[in-house]
Parts: C-alpha cells; structure tokens; sequence
C-alpha cells in the first residue's frame, strides 16, 4: 500500500486541567495540568491526540507524494506510522481508505487555504443546545453577568479629546433612514398570522434574486441586491417553510436565476418546530419564524478564482452579512421582522439539508415573518420603533 499525508493539519500545542483521584489519595489536590499535541485536520470532524513521536513522523511526511508503506517505516518508526494510519491523518491508496481520500480531496481539489479550511471544519456545532448551556452556566456561578465578565470594551475607541473632533451634519431624514430605524431584530413571533406568498417570495427576491446575470467573459454571473467578492455570489439559501400561505411546509433550495423554489422534502407541522429548534442551536425565540433561512457558501466558486487565498474564506463571510443586512430591510419594508443567528447547528443542517462543509459550507441562519404583539423575549428597540414606549 502506498500512503501519503492528508492535505491540511495544524497540530495544536493545549494545556488542559486533570483531575487525579489517585493524587488526591496521596494527599496532594488531585488536580493537574496536562499539555497535549491535538491534530486539527481539514478533512476530519474529530480532534485527533497525537504522542510526540507521531508529531515528529507527522511534520517529515509528505502531503503530497504517495510513498510505499514499508519504505516509510525503513526511515520511521513504524509504531507511530501505524497509529497515525489509524487516526486518518496518513491516508493510504487501497478500497479501505477510499471515503477518507474523498474527503481529503474535496479540500485539495478546493483551494482552501490551510488555516481557513481548519476553521471552517473545526468551529462548526453538532446537537447543541444554546439554552441549556446557558442554565449550566448560570448554574455554576450565582454572580450577576457583569460580575462574572466584568465591563466590556468601551463602544467606541476615542482617539483624541472630544474638543478636538470635528463635528459632522446628521443627514435629513430619508425612507431609508426610516426603515432602518425600524429594524430591529425579531425574536417574538405572530404564528397565529401566515406570511402571504406575495411577501415570501417579495423578500426572497429582493435579497436573493439574480436581477441580470452576465456571461460576458465566458463567467455566468449574477447581479445581485448586494455586493459579493469578484461578483461570484456563492451564498445559497436553503429554507425551511413553516408558515406561508401556498406554500407546504418543508424544505427547499431558493433558484436565484429562475426565482422560484426547488422542493427538497415535505416536513410535518408538528415537526417542523421542532427542527427550527435544532438548526437555531436551541434558540427558542428564533423558533417560530415563519421562514428560517440558511445561508450555505459554495466555497469552490469563490476559490475558484481566489485559489488558496488568504482572504478568501473571510470575503465568504463578508458576503453573508450583506445578504442577511438585505434581508432585514426587504422584510422591514414590508412591515415584517427578520433575524440573524451564528449561534446554530452546522452539523445538524449539514444533515437535514444534504450538504458537505467543505463544498458548502454553513455560515449563518436568519429568517422572517410577523412580529407577534407581546414582548416575551427581549429585543433591542432604545428607540422605540416597533414597541412603542408607554409615556
Ligand atoms: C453575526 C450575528 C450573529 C448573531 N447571533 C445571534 C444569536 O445567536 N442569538 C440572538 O438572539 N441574536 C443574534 N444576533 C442578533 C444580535 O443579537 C442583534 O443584532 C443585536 O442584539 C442588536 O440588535 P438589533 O439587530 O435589533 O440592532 C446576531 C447578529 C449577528 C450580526
């Protein structure tokens, strides 16, 4: 068999805290800090421990010549070829490593750069639920939020004394000014009230329609609400209907050139809260949007042109904001609500949706629908836009 190393790990050097019963017994606190090698590899989901001689044989393997197995364990030891065989990080080129090298070669055959594909593979969250993260944390300390934390960061850096500043005009109020005073991100629902097919397919065009696309260089590329880097658009929406007149509850994938929808399975009512609940990482006040939207980034056609790019995977991100900012306003002005999450599931959608994190990539969830009439959860509105102050 020959072997290779896989294409992307970084080996982190971590310290963690043990507890030792046995210390304890002899008297001493039983606590003790062990300091462990992780591998972090682009193509695998789990964290790998590695012994300093795997380290070692790790670093002098190459990424990308196949090499005989025997010739390697002539020059290493073959102890720690073996174990690194097990743990996936060297990747042989027999039938039993066939799923492993597909993987592998999504992140070659992507143009990741290395320290971005390692992000995107190990920040993503599978089965979390948010709420009760938070009970555990509440639970393990009494202390108001502000004691546990301390103050943050000032809102703004000053840089020079406030005589010094030069003061600018605040421009005249404008419709845009007005809709962006209303946005507020939503967090109580009106699920007795169905968003109309009109104002679905409104706001999903508004942020994603492709109004032209243009193949002038032989590229197809779509001109869009907002700006994308080298115009490539790679977000994709993928959605989940829970609650729009004509439209079955369930999953599709938004068309941005043909503007319509692309079915890709039916969910039952009493379900689908459910699954909303999973993708928002346990959010509940996310739950009962009317549409939930995630934002997958096709890597690849952005990579395409910024190949093993250091700013790639950051101009993906970038571009996800914008979307969901077009979404907030296109739902705003038509009197609905809108929110954004990076707080959700990764893995979970991944599965629910047929997706590869490597190919296309999960960056966010947000959604829209009727705001309800009562504050359960709290929303940010100093100004009181949308829950008008009692005097
Ligand atoms: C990238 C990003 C991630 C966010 N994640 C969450 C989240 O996990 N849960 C949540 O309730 N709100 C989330 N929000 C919404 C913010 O909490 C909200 O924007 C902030 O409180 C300011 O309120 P406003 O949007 O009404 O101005 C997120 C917003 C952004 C831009």
């Amino acid at each position: 068999m020959q072997v290779r190393r896989c294409a992307v790990v970084f080996v982190e050097p971590r310290e963690r805290l043990n507890f030792d019963l046995g210390r304890l017994v002899e008297g001493g606190t039983g606590v003790e800090m062990v300091r462990e090698w992780i591998a972090l590899a682009a193509h695998l989901d789990d964290e790998q421990l590695l012994e300093a001689d795997e380290v070692h044989a790790l670093g002098l393997l190459s990424p990308d010549t196949w090499v005989e197995f025997e010739e390697l364990a002539a020059r290493h030891p073959r102890a720690a070829l073996d174990s690194l065989l097990g743990k996936r990080l060297l990747i042989g080129d027999d039938g039993k490593h066939a799923d492993l090298r597909l993987h592998d070669d999504e992140v070659r055959d992507s143009h990741w750069k290395g320290l971005s594909a390692v992000a995107q593979r190990h920040s993503r969250w599978k089965a979390i639920d948010t709420l009760e993260a938070e009970r555990r944390f509440g639970r393990e300390t009494d202390q108001p939020f502000l004691d546990q934390l301390g103050a943050p960061e000032a809102p703004v850096r000053e840089r020079v004394p406030s005589a010094q500043r030069i003061g600018l005009g605040k421009p005249a109020d404008s419709a845009l000014e007005a809709l962006v005073r209303q946005r507020v991100t939503c967090r109580n629902w009106d699920s007795s009230k169905p968003l109309s097919a009109e104002d679905f397919a409104g706001v999903l065009f508004r942020t994603f329609g492709a109004r032209a696309v243009s193949d002038e260089p032989g590229i197809a590329v779509m001109k869009r609400a907002v700006p994308s880097a080298g115009g490539l658009h790679p977000t994709e929406a993928y959605l989940l209907v829970q609650n729009v007149e004509g439209v079955k509850p369930g999953l599709y994938h938004y068309h941005p050139i043909d503007h319509a929808l692309e079915p890709l399975g039916d969910v039952a009512g009493h379900e689908s809260a459910e699954l909303a609940l999973r993708i928002v990482a346990g959010q509940r006040h996310f739950m009962k949007a009317h549409v939930v939207i995630v934002l997958a980034s096709r890597f690849r056609r952005t990579f395409w042109k910024y190949r093993n790019h250091a700013k790639a995977y950051r101009a993906v991100i970038l571009d996800a904001g914008h979307l969901s900012q077009m979404l907030y306003l296109a739902a705003t002005e038509r009197g609905l609500a809108a929110f954004i999450t990076a707080a959700v599931n990764e893995c979970d959608i991944e599965q629910i949706f047929g997706l590869d994190p490597m190919l296309e990539g999960v960056l966010a969830v947000c959604g829209f629908g009727w705001r309800g009439e009562l504050v359960d959860e709290v929303e940010f509105d100093p100004l009181g836009s949308v829950w008008p102050r009692s005097a």
